[in-house]
């Protein structure tokens, strides 16, 4: 059994983030996400793993190099354009050869990992199987009909859905999802669709069975899914301070100090995480709270939000609340006239101010 794990994409949903980076190298709780979902397939015994990337392929190699410190082996499959999730697939044939295997978008995050689902494909003897979870809004997702565990149908984004099932970003295949997807054409949004695929094989009677993810499931395409994410992830953690904050600093709930942090007259409120070198003085840092490497919060409150590295923000007074900030960005209180707002910001950014 091989892994495929999917890190090209255009990660529109993502900017301005993702202009400079890659979206599954966004932390959260302090681990790119991207990790979260290597470390599930070597927790259900897959070390031989393929990751698709595109134009963030330098930045995820940095990240995740041969996959040695994972306990994993990593093969770079290239894919030129993102041009669906099948074709991502298309791209790996020669990584995959004839092995079966699960396929992961490297977006995605699940509580239990992909142990269980893995171990059923192999006693099953499926063509195929994919992970379904019960959703309120099936239209936003690829939606299946089924009949008991068989899937006898998918519909992708669907108007009016015949089930709540939404597909989660794990599907199981075997060799023969190569076939169908030399034999499918791009969607109208000229991508080559899994679903699609999928679909090929049901239509040719092809076994595809179904499993319903137990625990919760994020897909982190949008920015309020990774502050979920962040939300879910840092409600389990529990209380590491490899640095010691000063003593007119208060400590309140599970808070994770890595090393070499400086704390001094500030409140942190848990869940919070806050990275190697960061520097937070007469602040406070509320819960869901995720503080990169060197990053500086001084006079400032800050709250349900993920700040990357080498950020600064700097006497902010009012509280910063369900934010993502990317790296080395600086917020900051102007000290002299006009009393106006200054940005230096990116395309697509979102500003809210109060
Ligand atoms: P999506 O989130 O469906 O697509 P996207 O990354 O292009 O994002 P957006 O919709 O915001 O523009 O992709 C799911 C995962 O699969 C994600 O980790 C990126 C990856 N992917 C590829 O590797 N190749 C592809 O051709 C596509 C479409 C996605």
């Amino acid at each position: 059994m091989k892994a495929l794990i999917l890190a090209g994409g255009k990660g529109t949903r993502l900017r301005p983030i993702t202009y400079t980076s890659s979206k599954q190298l966004v932390p959260v709780a302090n681990k790119p996400i991207l990790f979260y979902g290597l470390e599930a397939v070597r927790d259900a015994g897959i070390t031989d793993v393929g990751i698709v990337v595109g134009d963030t392929a330098d930045e995820i190699k940095k990240a995740v190099g041969d996959g040695s410190k994972l306990g994993i082996k990593v093969t770079y499959v290239h894919q030129k354009a993102p041009l669906g999730l099948a074709h991502a697939v298309k791209v790996a044939r020669d990584f995959i050869k004839n092995d079966p295997f699960v396929m992961y978008l490297g977006d995605n995050l699940l509580k239990h990992g992909v142990g269980s689902f893995v171990s059923d494909f192999t006693k099953g003897g499926y063509d195929a199987q994919i992970l379904l979870a019960q959703v309120s809004n099936p239209s936003e997702f690829g939606v299946a009909e089924l009949d008991g565990e068989r899937v006898i149908a998918l519909e992708e984004k669907p108007k009016h859905p015949k089930s709540n099932y939404a597909l989660v970003g794990v599907y199981l295949f075997t060799d023969k999802i190569f076939e169908a997807i030399e034999n499918i054409k791009p969607s109208g949004r000229g991508e080559l669709e899994i679903t699609d695929a999928i679909q090929y094989l049901i239509d040719r009677d092809f076994v595809v069975n179904s499993t319903i993810v137990e625990g919760w499931w994020k897909d982190t395409g949008k920015l309020e899914d990774i502050l979920d994410a962040n939300h879910i992830i840092l409600r389990e953690l529990t209380t590491v301070l490899a640095s010691t904050p000063d003593a007119e600093t208060e400590v309140h709930g599970q808070v994770e100090l890595a090393r070499n942090v400086t704390v001094e007259r500030s409140v942190l409120r848990g869940p919070c995480i806050i990275g190697e070198g960061a520097r937070i003085v007469d602040s406070y840092i509320g819960p869901f709270t995720a503080i990169g490497p060197n990053t500086e919060i001084v006079g400032s409150e800050v709250e349900n939000s993920i700040i990357l590295e080498d950020c600064r923000i700097i006497n902010i007074g009012s509280r910063i609340g369900s934010s993502l900030m990317g790296r080395n960005v600086t917020v900051r209180r102007s000290e002299k006239p006009p009393k106006s707002y200054s940005f230096m910001v990116g395309d697509n950014s979102d500003i809210v101010v109060t």
